[in-house]
């Protein structure tokens, strides 16, 4: 075992062994892998009586992760990476083009824990699905503006800016209009500059400003990549957890060379941690060899309840404020502020 390995640390899991690490290695789902098969069960008193069953090592063993993470290692400079927190105020894309990694969660229940903390929070919602907007209880249906108005037709950002059930923690939300901003933008002037011209006008009220980006590399994420000053990159503790990474690397170092030459990836959060196989200890463990430090040491499990709370339209830590995935995100904010102090009241 490696120290990577030995550090790997998920919220919850000395008191919720769940038999072992390894205890289910050779039982199998014949291919469901958990996620979207059939409406989500509820779990009654613990997470970990989910009853998923993942299937483990790939056939072809672990080269192939081992390879991409090589590959990518030799390819692609993430910026360079200081001791120090960056200073705030900090503005953070959270992006990989790949769907269902867990962008949209961290958005949301990063942001909340964040703003447990003290810190004034702003998510930008860059999604057309608009699921930050709902998973913050903010109802599309009856708002005069969103991220699309504020990007496409110049309306100020800061009269689209909703509140959340959360003290601190605000959001500009996204609809449906959005899905016509890639090609709208296209004849767009300055097109890849939009949100960052928006998001500078009210810099100054926020801490920390989390882009939640679609699942794609077009116009909107490049708009949020040239917004940020760092890239949040979440990854999901599985067997294709590097795949289609490069690509994004590739696209950050084509915004730094173009747009915003101080752009850095600051911020790798391995989510959907289950500690059921050996397959994720192996995924996270190799993800730090090659990544280090910018890999987060708290990782998000995979728990039923932050699946759960975004149709109650709330962070984790309103709706199951004790449950694992609320301690892994308060970790994360943590680890991810490093305790600067606040710098707005
Ligand atoms: N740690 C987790 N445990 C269980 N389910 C999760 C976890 N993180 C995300 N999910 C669920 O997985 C799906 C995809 O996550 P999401 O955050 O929407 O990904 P993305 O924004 O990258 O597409 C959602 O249904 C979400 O509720
Ligand atoms: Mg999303």
């Amino acid at each position: 075992m490696t120290d990577a390995e030995h550090e790997t640390k998920v919220a919850g899991s000395s008191a919720e062994t769940e038999g072992g690490v390894g205890a289910l290695d050779h039982e199998k789902t014949g291919g469901s892998s958990g996620h979207g098969s059939g409406p989500p069960k509820r779990a009654l008193d613990d997470e970990a009586s989910e009853q998923r069953l993942p299937s483990d090592v790939e056939p072809g063993g672990f080269d192939h992760l081992q390879q991409t993470a090589r590959d990518l290692e030799d390819r692609v400079d993430l910026g360079p990476m200081g001791t120090t927190k960056p200073p705030l105020p900090r503005v953070m894309a959270i992006a990989n083009q790949k769907g269902g990694v867990g962008k949209t969660t961290t958005a949301v229940n990063l942001g909340a824990a964040l703003a447990e903390l003290g810190y004034r929070i702003l998510v930008v919602d860059l999604d057309p699905q608009g699921n930050a907007t709902t998973g913050l209880g903010v109802n599309a249906r009856n708002l005069e503006a969103s991220v699309y108005d504020v990007i496409l037709h110049d309306v100020a950002i800061e009269d689209c800016i909703e509140p959340t059930n959360v003290r601190n923690l605000f959001v500009v939300p996204a609809t449906i209009d959005l899905a016509g901003a890639e090609i709208e933008l296209v004849p767009a002037f300055s097109r890849e500059l939009r949100l960052k011209k928006a998001i500078n006008t009210v810099l100054d009220d926020f801490d920390f400003v989390l882009i939640d980006c679609p699942p794609s590399l077009g116009l909107l994420t490049v708009n949020a990549l040239a917004a940020a000053t760092e890239v949040a990159v979440p990854i999901q503790c599985e067997y294709y957890a590097l795949e289609g990474l490069g690509q994004l690397l590739s696209n950050i170092q084509r915004v730094r060379a173009n747009l915003n030459p101080g752009l850095i990836v600051t911020t790798i959060i391995m989510t959907m941690f289950d500690a059921r196989t050996r397959l994720a200890e192996q995924v996270v463990a190799e993800v730090r060899s090659h990544f280090g430090d910018r890999v987060c040491r708290s990782v998000v499990p995979r728990t039923v309840r932050l699946s759960e709370a975004p149709s109650y339209g709330q962070p984790i830590i309103i709706f199951d404020s004790s449950s694992r995935g609320a301690t892994a995100y308060r970790e994360l904010a943590r680890e991810v502020s490093g305790g600067a102090p606040q710098r707005v009241g």
